[in-house]
């Protein structure tokens, strides 16, 4: 089964084909990053116009990397929601054309279940249920993976998500967009105990996790430190705020596995390669006697083989749509959504 997965939720132009569910036999990723960080962050109308521009490149150097044509595909996956509603209505409606033009099969995708089955590609003998924390740049979630296509959120962010809190952070103490990365390099290089950060506490249900406050502090103990003509330890404010960010996280899914009673825990989205996440994680679990699966750094950000893996999952499970898909720039991810209906 060859599946050909396209991505284009936000500023990356990404395609892949994918054998089997979890062999990438391709993977081709055109990131607008550069571009964007001109402007401190991504510029919707520009993000639009590049993947128009990429799109068709993408696609054909993702089947001649994979060594296969159209006719070859079982199936077109897309990714159609989460995301900027632009950039998402050009994958969706390159998917569509190619999809009407070959007769084949058009598979929706929930991007954050394709962040999901990132783990799949790197470690197919994890298999559904397991507890996964899903931690983009938007979102910020806990969710059962009851089976390859069925999922429940138990737990979520009430306002930012952690990427969100990291790059709003980082744009405060200086660092290009995005930047996530940068404060996870700056705190190798400082001391977390030196700044003393809130760890919000949400009324009503104990897995859900807050990071508004802690960005709002950050960013005014760096406002106050400028008006007084003092100097912020960029690094050991960045290493402060990602100790600070990783032990939420590390106890929220604590918590959520102490409920629920999964020992397989997972970790998707680009968050997911920050360092002190991951070390907190696998200190957690080492603890705890659970077994953690993280893609690899390489899958943890935005990408089309994590879309395709996802699509041939989705297109086993009888997931089709036709030529009404639209894309939704937000929606709850439900086992509605991963079935192709969005719920908004
Ligand atoms: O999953 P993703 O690529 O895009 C969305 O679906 O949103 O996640 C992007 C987010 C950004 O906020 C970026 O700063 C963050 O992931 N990120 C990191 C690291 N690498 C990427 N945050 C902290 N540490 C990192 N090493
Ligand atoms: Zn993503």
């Amino acid at each position: 089964m060859l599946i050909l997965g396209i991505e284009s939720s936000c500023d990356e132009t990404a395609a892949s084909v994918v054998k089997d569910c979890t062999e990438t036999l391709s993977s081709v990723i055109a990131s607008q990053a550069a571009e964007h960080g001109l402007y401190g962050g991504v510029v919707p109308e520009l993000a639009s116009r590049r993947h128009c521009e990429n799109i068709l490149a993408v696609v054909q150097q993702a089947l001649a990397d994979a060594h296969v044509t159209v006719e070859d595909l079982d199936g077109i996956a897309v990714t159609h929601t989460p995301g900027l509603i632009g950039a998402l209505l050009v994958g969706v409606n390159f998917a569509k054309g190619l999809a009407m033009a070959a007769d084949k099969p058009l598979i929706p995708v929930h991007h954050l279940t394709g962040h999901i089955a990132a783990n799949y590609l790197a470690h197919p003998q994890l298999k559904p249920p397991y507890l996964c924390l899903v931690v983009s740049g938007g979102h910020t979630l806990l969710c059962e993976v009851k089976s390859h296509t069925e999922y429940e959120i138990i737990g979520t962010t009430r306002d930012d998500a952690a990427g969100e809190c990291f790059d709003k952070c980082a744009r405060v103490l200086g660092y290009p967009y995005p930047g996530g990365v940068h404060i996870d390099r700056a705190a190798q290089q400082g001391d977390s105990t030196k700044y003393v950060l809130p760890r919000p506490k949400v009324a009503g249900s104990e897995l859900d996790c807050s990071f508004s406050g802690l960005k709002t502090a950050v960013i005014n103990m760096v406002h106050h430190a400028e008006q007084k003509g003092e100097t912020i330890d960029t690094a050991s404010m960045a290493a402060s705020l990602q100790h600070t960010v990783s032990e939420i996280l590390a106890e929220k899914t604590l918590l959520a596995a102490k409920q629920t009673g999964y020992t397989t825990i997972a970790m998707a989205g680009g968050v997911s390669a920050n360092s002190g996440l991951r070390s907190a994680m696998e200190k957690m679990c080492r603890k705890h006697g659970y077994t953690l699966y993280m893609p690899p750094l390489s899958l943890c950000g935005d990408n089309a083989a994590m879309i395709a893996c996802q699509g041939s999952y989705n297109y086993l499970a009888g997931v089709r749509a036709d030529e009404s898909l639209n894309a939704y720039a937000s929606s709850k991810l439900s086992i509605a959504a991963a079935k192709g209906t969005a719920i908004l």
